[in-house]
């Protein structure tokens, strides 16, 4: 008997690429060409939550290749089960550390855009230790970026704001490009959350200089 081709085997929503990026390697250094299947730039967004603002991004620049980083199995899981529904071949989910992926698994120089809206901000002094813009952490930031390269941070927390507009200014390399027009970009959802309590969002672009 012939055999039956794969199309009639899998049901019809089957997607045709695989939206987790594997986190079972940690030596692994990624090769996006071979992730992705092409040679369009790369954005990376840190602390992806629920996906809001990734999955309609990702949709929107379906010539661009994005990486939604996020610690949290279930949040991952939301994303890439999504990414698969809308066929977002253009986007992948990785759970993971945001530290680790861009310290020690992006190439060098790789990355057009980072993207980390609405981190948490930890307010307390002595948690000031565990917010993610931190001198050592913009080394390597800068280091994935690709020459030209942005790093676009926003926040609801204006004392965090004020916190990453210090470390960023004192650290060699970055360009201040100041606040972006967001007004058309797709709203992440604390971003959606915050807006509903009638909570402003403070913005700063980063170029890689
Ligand atoms: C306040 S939420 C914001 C989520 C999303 N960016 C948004 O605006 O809706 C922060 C997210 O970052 C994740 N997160 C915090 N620290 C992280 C880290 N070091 N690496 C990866 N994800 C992290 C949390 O699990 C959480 O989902």
């Amino acid at each position: 008997m012939d055999e039956l081709p794969l199309s009639a085997i899998l049901p019809p929503s089957a997607p045709a690429f695989d939206p987790w990026l594997p986190n079972d390697d940690l030596l692994r250094v990624f090769d996006w060409r071979a992730i992705f299947g092409n040679a369009n730039p790369v954005e990376i967004e840190l602390g992806a939550g629920d996906g809001g603002f990734i999955l309609e991004y990702a949709a929107r620049h379906r010539q661009r290749n994005f990486v939604a980083v996020e610690r949290l199995k279930g949040r991952v899981g939301k994303i890439a089960k999504r990414a698969a529904q809308r066929g977002l071949a253009n986007l992948r989910a990785l759970r993971l550390q945001a530290e680790y992926v861009i310290g020690r698994m992006c190439p060098p120089a790789s990355v057009s855009v980072i993207h980390i809206m609405f981190p948490d901000p930890w307010p307390k002094r002595r948690h000031f230790k565990h917010r993610l813009i931190q001198p050592e952490f913009l080394a390597a930031l800068r280091r994935a970026l690709a020459d030209g390269g942005t790093a676009r941070f926003t926040t609801d927390h204006a004392e965090y704001f004020q916190w990453t507009q210090k470390i960023w200014s004192a650290a060699a390399g970055w360009k201040n490009l100041g606040a972006w027009d967001a007004a058309a970009d797709p709203k992440s959802d604390f971003q959606r959350q915050f807006e509903s309590e009638g909570k402003p969002s403070y913005r700063c672009q980063w170029q890689k200089i």
